[in-house]
């Protein structure tokens, strides 16, 4: 890598962990993080205000460990990003306000930019280039989404997304309905290696053919996700069970409804995939940590001659290196900076990369 490759600083506050990422090019110099999920756990999910005030302590130490671990001033950065959306509001509004003003204060270039698009973008980081013909999946407490990628920096579209909970929102609630704790996703992994997956059928959402239609004809929900019809299965399961005086089995339901979910997720991609003519798969977010998400994808995607790329399990979940990385592509191409006036955008369409000027 040469040294003329932009520096970029790149700042992540959109749920609960404050993220600064600090790439040079597509080399990854330091990917410091702090999290917030701690506070959370009493209430079994992120709660907006305490991530806020979170990210509103965390974000001054974790830049100056970023900075100082990368052996870089604020002085030497080329370019700052920073995620302006999808994302909570309020958090999202910490990591802007520290992002203006580190632009302000310095005279750096601003890329405001996308959430989903930069789980795609820190790719590049292990692994190299991303190779053409690309889909994403990208599977987390927040976000259950299936990209495009005909160009990282210029033309990202959106095939399919959950139209009510995320993956890792059901896995969060499910395990709460079994007693499991918070996060949801890693203790339902393991427990579910203790349960048979076929003991119970529960639904696989928008998996019937009015859903589904055919590739002529597609259905509205073809590519699409819901969770919450089988987060209702699970507690109506639960409470049959309780009603009888039974104990409640739980590592079969646990297994059972990580099969469903898994089960989804991977025919739903790789349908996608062979019908957009991507040869190619990207995983990313929380979620990709699962066990049998990561087997089943793995085959199904070998099945159907798609090439799977996962990044480390530390760059799936959400940081500031992947905001970096995209950030240093932006630089690369070209692409003009926002500047300081825009406004964080909770609902960010993934077609808008990073926010014009
Ligand atoms: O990307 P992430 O750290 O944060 C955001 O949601 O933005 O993802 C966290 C989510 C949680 O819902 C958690 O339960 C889930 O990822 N998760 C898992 C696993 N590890 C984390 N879900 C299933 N299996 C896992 N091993
Ligand atoms: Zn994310």
């Amino acid at each position: 890598m040469s040294l003329s490759a932009p520096l970029v600083l790149g700042i992540e506050s959109s749920c609960d962990e404050t993220g600064v990422g600090i790439v040079r090019g597509t080399e990854l110099l330091v990917n410091a993080v702090a999290s917030s999920m701690e506070e959370h756990v009493r209430f079994g999910g992120v709660i907006p205000e305490i991530a806020s005030r979170a990210h509103l302590d965390a974000f001054v130490p974790t830049l100056e460990s970023a900075l100082k671990d990368a052996g870089v001033t604020l002085a030497e950065i080329d370019a700052i990003a920073v995620t302006s959306g999808p994302g909570l509001s309020g958090a999202l509004m910490v990591g802007v306000s520290a992002a203006k003003a580190l632009a302000l204060a310095t005279g750096k270039p601003l890329y405001a930019i996308n959430h989903l698009v930069a789980h795609v973008g820190v790719g590049i980081l292990e692994g190299g280039e991303l190779p053409e013909n690309l889909a994403a999946l990208l599977v987390s407490g927040g976000h259950t989404e299936i990209l495009q990628v005909n160009s990282l920096t210029s033309d990202v579209r959106l095939i399919g997304a959950t139209i009510d909970d995320a993956a890792g929102e059901a896995y969060d609630k499910v395990a709460r309905l079994l007693g499991l704790g918070y996060p949801g996703g890693p203790v339902i992994d393991r427990i579910a290696k203790e349960g048979d997956p076929k003991a119970i059928r529960f639904p696989r959402g928008l998996t019937l053919p009015k859903f589904i239609g055919t590739k002529e004809n597609p259905g509205k929900h073809r590519h699409d996700f819901s969770f919450s019809g089988l987060k209702t299965a699970v507690a109506r399961c639960v409470e049959q069970y309780q009603k009888r005086g039974e104990e409640v089995p739980v590592a079969d339901i646990a297994a059972s409804f990580q099969e469903a979910v898994v089960d989804v997720i991977t025919s739903k991609a790789v349908r996608a995939c062979q019908e957009h003519g991507l040869t190619n798969l990207l995983l990313g977010g929380g979620v990709a940590a699962n066990s049998r998400l990561r087997e089943l994808l793995a085959a199904r995607c070998a099945s159907a001659g798609i090439t799977l790329r996962v990044p480390p399990r530390n760059l799936c979940t959400d940081n500031g290196a992947m905001v970096a990385a995209l950030g240093a592509q932006l630089v690369a191409d070209k692409v003009l900076p926002t500047g300081l006036k825009f406004s964080t955008d909770s609902g960010q369409p993934v077609s808008l990369i990073s926010l014009a000027v």
